[in-house]
């Protein structure tokens, strides 16, 4: 079993954009700035901001935090969405999901200026993901896919199973593996057998949000696995009160698989790489 380590790689990466940054800099030119919409008080939210903020400094780009009470009006957030969209110091525009049940998050996502839209969510942006152009990529694909290309993971003529079908993880994973030139089968609550295909899968990309759900039995001797999943889970134990589960039975599968990624410390810090290359990406596409 050999690790696929997203901590390792992202590091890499991370300083691959610095110097990116500090050539910008000594050029006397702008820096890449991110712009984070938080409503409300949600725990997991703030947290991931804060985590977002704390990249970006550490990077070298600008960072802005706009915090606003969960009572703003989908209105009101509409037209903050829209100066930033006018800013032109602002490059990289992200608005934390989820927002509050009486704002549509669909319509909030398609406010946002399509060269703005670093978590790559806009339908504008999705399209030209799918036909294979240029374009901001959903920030977990992205970081799974630069994890694959840093280990050498071969892809062509491979079988890749995704399992989960969302948005932000699943739909666009399929896209951009079979971009690779697997041959992709998309799985989901409502698969038939699901080990039929796990079973003959070389590489298995499990988001689905269920802890430890994927089973050394599921899978064949030498696959590459993916676990995106991350569930909180409460442990006494742990200084935290609590420790983050994947969707892969890591113990179970270690001794079967070829390659595997850990939680945490696989396609978490990659994730958030991604948000860093396209938010690098966004200062040259105004
Ligand atoms: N590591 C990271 O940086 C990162 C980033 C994003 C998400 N995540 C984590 O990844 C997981 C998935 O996130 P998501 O946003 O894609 O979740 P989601 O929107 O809830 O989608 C989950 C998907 O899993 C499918 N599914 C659920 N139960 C299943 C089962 N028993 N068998 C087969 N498929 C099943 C669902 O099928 P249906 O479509 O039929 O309902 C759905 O398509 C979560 O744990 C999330 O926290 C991690």
């Amino acid at each position: 079993m050999n690790l696929l380590n997203g901590n390792e790689v992202s590091q890499v990466i991370r300083l691959q954009i610095k110097d990116e940054v500090s050539k910008i800099k000594s050029e006397g030119k702008k820096v890449p700035h991110l712009a984070a919409i938080l409503v409300g008080e949600d725990g997991a939210s703030k947290t991931y901001v804060a985590a977002k903020e704390r990249d970006c400094q550490e990077v070298g780009f600008d960072s802005t935090v706009l915090r606003f009470d969960v009572s703003i009006t989908e209105t009101e957030l509409l037209i903050e969405i829209e100066k930033i969209n006018n800013n032109p110091e602002i490059d990289g525009l992200i608005v934390q999901l989820p927002l509050p049940k009486h704002i549509n998050e669909k319509k909030i996502t398609e406010s946002i200026s399509y060269k703005k839209d670093v978590d790559g969510f806009h339908p504008y942006n999705v399209g030209l993901m799918f036909k294979g152009l240029p374009t901001f990529l959903p920030a977990t694909p992205y970081g799974i896919i630069k994890l694959l290309e840093h280990f050498q993971i071969e892809t062509i003529g491979k079988h890749c199973v995704v399992i989960g079908r969302s948005d932000i993880v699943g739909k666009p994973m399929s896209a951009l593996m079979l971009q690779k030139n697997c041959t992709v089968t998309v799985c989901h609550s409502r698969t038939i057998d699901l080990s039929k295909y796990t079973l003959d899968a070389d590489i298995v990309i499990a988001a689905i949000g269920s802890p430890k759900f994927l089973k050394a039995n599921m899978i064949k001797e030498g696959a590459v696995v993916i676990d995106v999943g991350i569930t909180r889970v409460d442990d006494a134990n742990s200084k935290k009160g609590f420790r983050l589960l994947g969707d892969v039975d890591f113990e179970d599968l270690s001794e079967k698989v070829s390659w595997i990624t850990p939680v945490p410390g696989g396609v978490g810090p990659m994730t958030r790489v991604g948000l860093l290359l396209n938010t690098l990406e966004a200062l040259g596409r105004k």
